[in-house]
């Protein structure tokens, strides 16, 4: 195996035009039978509802290298069920689970190599990607889909990995009430381009989005939803129509619960109730756990464990959370799947 010239241990969050990719073309109906291509650029018409209306989904998983040098995906069948239900409210037509965890098997079985060594602790994240292509210019569903999927190697999203950083609450928001923030659309983020901005302008990591309607409670960070632990052991997490069903924070909360006899709820977290969090976290595929030292909020900073070191419960659901990933800790069933 040609092992790739790079520092495995120090990689960002960027991308890389790795040798392969899937795609898959819907017309008439039905879905191609999908290939992997050497070809990193898409040709589509220039009317294409993707480009103009955002008719849109994609998603983001991640490829594993075990100490035995098998490589493993985590839950992706989540991934094909969350991308289903964002087709469906935008009118697109599914990706079949097992279509999608079959091309994400292709695509990471051909770019092998660039999957990080055990121990260096970065990943091969996956991008599938679900476009209307084909020519409209009226607000309606596209003709044609092209559905991809391509992989690149990562490292930590949110700088230094497990180590805290600060966040500042957004005077924007990524989604409305009834709008698309529980569906992973490109429009969500490109809502989220300002505030993010805006956000690293003032040096922070990322901004907090806050509860579209009345901007009391906290929805999620930036790519990432949030949790925080309570002193007596709870583990809360946001609950709103709004955010993204984050897979990590669904996982988290089956761990915390199931493996550590935490209290486990999903509820409303305000602004002003924050005193009873000991400890909070911004948890995704990319963020996978990142603590939060403490949030800006207007002249008021609020810090959490500490803006340096890492709360004792956050490491412990972090050290069984990427165990699992790995496979050095066992996973509850289903979870993975050998590539
Ligand atoms: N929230 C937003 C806005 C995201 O972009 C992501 C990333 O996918 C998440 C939460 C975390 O979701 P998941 O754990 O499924 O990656
Ligand atoms: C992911 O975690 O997979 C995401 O899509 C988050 C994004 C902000 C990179």
């Amino acid at each position: 195996m040609t092992i790739p010239d790079l520092d495995w241990n120090n990689l960002g969050f960027e991308y890389r035009d790795l040798p392969f990719r899937y795609i898959s073309k819907w017309k008439d109906g039905k879905w191609d039978a999908g290939t992997l291509t050497e070809d990193s650029t898409l040709h589509v018409s220039e009317a294409s509802a993707a480009l103009h209306y955002g008719q849109q989904g994609f998603e983001g998983l991640k490829a594993y290298r075990t100490k035995d040098g098998s490589v493993q995906l985590f839950r992706p069948d989540k991934n094909a069920e969350r991308l289903q239900k964002t087709a469906d409210r935008l009118i697109m037509p599914h990706v079949e689970t097992e279509q999608f965890v079959e091309a994400c098997r292709q695509v990471v079985a051909a770019n092998i190599d660039w999957v990080p060594p055990y121990g260096s602790g970065a990943t091969l994240y996956l991008r599938p990607l679900l476009i209307g292509v084909g020519s409209v210019i009226g607000v309606r569903p596209a003709p044609e889909y092209i559905f991809t999927i391509f992989a690149m190697p990562v490292g930590p999203y949110y700088k230094g990995g497990l180590k805290p950083n600060n966040y500042i609450t957004a005077e924007f928001d990524r989604a409305a009430p009834h709008g698309t923030g529980a569906n992973k659309v490109g429009g969500n983020y490109a809502a989220s381009i300002l505030p993010g901005q805006l956000a690293h302008d003032a040096g922070f990591a990322d901004c907090v989005y806050l509860d579209p309607a009345t901007h009391t409670k906290i929805e999620e960070i930036g790519g990432a939803n949030f949790f925080g632990i309570t002193a007596d052991n709870q583990f809360i997490t946001p609950l709103s129509p709004s955010i993204l069903p984050s897979i990590t924070k669904y996982s988290l909360l089956h761990i915390a619960g199931e493996r550590f006899g935490m209290e486990t709820i999903e509820g409303d977290v305000p602004l002003d109730g924050l005193d009873k969090f000991v400890e909070a976290g911004a948890c995704g595929t990319a963020a996978v756990i990142s603590p939060i030292g403490g949030i800006q909020i207007g002249d008021n900073f609020h810090k959490f464990y500490s803006t340096e070191e890492v709360g004792p419960v956050t490491t412990k659901l972090y050290n069984e959370l990427v165990g699992i990933q790995f496979g050095d800790i066992e996973a509850p069933e289903g979870w993975i799947v050998k590539v």
